[in-house]
């Protein structure tokens, strides 16, 4: 994509990533994703916020090319992640005499991440400008949206945020704004969930440090941009410090039936007493779709069967995601079958510790399900029904 002026004497200088479909090697992308840079040519220095993916520097050197830029006095960093930095050492490379604009943590990260050498680095503190002449750059130290070194650049004159990955989305498009505001809530929540609930805490902060801000734009580094900035500020503050939903997420493996038909009792016993159930065959579905669900989950309902005496493989992964993302359900309980004998229970709420919730009892059968064990499920079923009602989840 060529550069593009939003506003006077600023450019989106970045690259979208059409077919990228996994990010860590472990995110699905349906939609691809971009890296977005900014150029803000100043009435006296000029200043670049953020680079581009490691892969694909020669875009962003090629659009500053094509902009006719022969000095660039700073390359905003605010955040150390390759898909934003991997093009640093080019940018710095063609312009010697750029300064990179960091916090001190990004400083020490970048150092290690590309042997530059400490004196092209300009730390800032929390809150410092840098004046561009008749634009002032204001640096907001914001911590752990998603690395410790995060931090959100404000452009004051022109009222607008580069918060980096804060609010982001995996979009790949054309458009340089939202236009389509269901999907990009929707690829702007999975992100979320992936990415920053883990931080919840973090980000509650943040959201809250940044409330009093002015905002007409929030130009984020991956996804379109928001001209209208209350659709995702009021997102995050749903997604972050709302109570969950009265919704039950099951992610589930089945091997020969018997979970399935579990899972199945299961979903429709709690849909027939009002509560919203989404399950996930983990064998099959897209992570990226469990996070999201969880976001807003009162009650994770783990479904396995046993494996060689514990929970099945995949299923062992599914609740290592789940730990690692703190999701905020306040409940959680486990079903599933056996043959012989099982330690699937005891295996998996070992490997849920982060997850600060109340263990709902088990329903465990051994083989095929029997009119007692569906009787379980309903009893877990109206047990659920009651946890939601006593915590006010709506
Ligand atoms: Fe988009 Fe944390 O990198």
């Amino acid at each position: 994509m060529k550069p593009r002026e939003f506003a006077p004497g600023i450019f989106a200088v970045g690259v979208v990533d059409w077919d990228r479909r996994l990010f860590d090697s472990l995110i699905p992308l349906p939609d691809g994703t971009s890296y977005n840079a900014y150029l803000i040519k100043g009435s006296e220095k000029t200043a670049l916020i953020d680079t581009v993916d490691r892969k694909m520097p020669e875009i962003l050197i090629d659009n500053l090319d094509l902009l006719g830029i022969k000095r660039l006095d700073y390359i905003i960093s605010n955040h150390s992640e390759p898909d934003h930095s991997g093009a640093i050492p080019q940018v710095v490379e063609k312009y010697p005499e750029a300064q990179v604009v960091c916090t001190p943590r990004a400083k020490d990260l970048l150092i290690d991440l590309f042997h530059l050498p400490a004196e092209k680095f300009k730390t800032v503190n929390d809150l410092e400008t840098i004046s561009l002449g008749d634009h002032t750059l204001e640096f907001i130290h914001a911590p752990w949206v998603h690395w410790p070194e995060t931090m959100l650049t404000y452009l004051r004159e022109d009222k607008i945020l580069f918060p980096c990955d804060f609010f982001g989305s995996h979009i790949a498009t054309t458009d340089l704004y939202v236009t389509d505001e269901g999907r990009v809530y929707e690829a702007a929540k999975r992100y979320y969930a992936e990415i920053m609930m883990p931080f919840r805490a973090q980000i509650q902060k943040n959201l809250e440090k940044i409330k009093d801000y002015d905002f007409e734009l929030i130009a984020p580094s991956h996804g379109p941009m928001y001209g209208e900035p209350d659709f995702i500020l009021n997102a995050y503050h749903e997604w972050a410090f709302d109570e969950p939903k009265n919704t039950v997420v099951i992610p589930y493996i089945s091997m020969h039936g018997s979970t399935k038909k579990m899972v199945d009792y299961l979903v429709s016993a709690l849909a027939t007493r009002g509560v919203n159930v989404e399950q996930f065959d983990v064998s099959v579905a897209d992570i990226g779709k469990l996070a999201m669900a969880l976001v807003d989950a009162g009650t994770i309902v783990i479904g396995t069967p046993t494996v060689m005496i514990g929970p099945h493989p995949l299923i062992a992964y599914a609740a290592v995601l789940a730990n690692a993302l703190k999701p905020k359900a306040k409940y959680a309980s486990i079903i599933g079958s056996y043959g012989w004998g099982t330690k699937a229970v005891e295996t998996i709420a070992s490997l849920i510790p982060n997850l600060k919730v109340e263990i709902i009892p088990p329903v465990i059968c051994k083989g095929q399900p029997r009119e007692a064990d569906y009787q379980a499920l309903d009893k877990l079923a109206e047990t659920i029904v009651q946890k939601h009602k006593e915590s006010g989840f709506k």
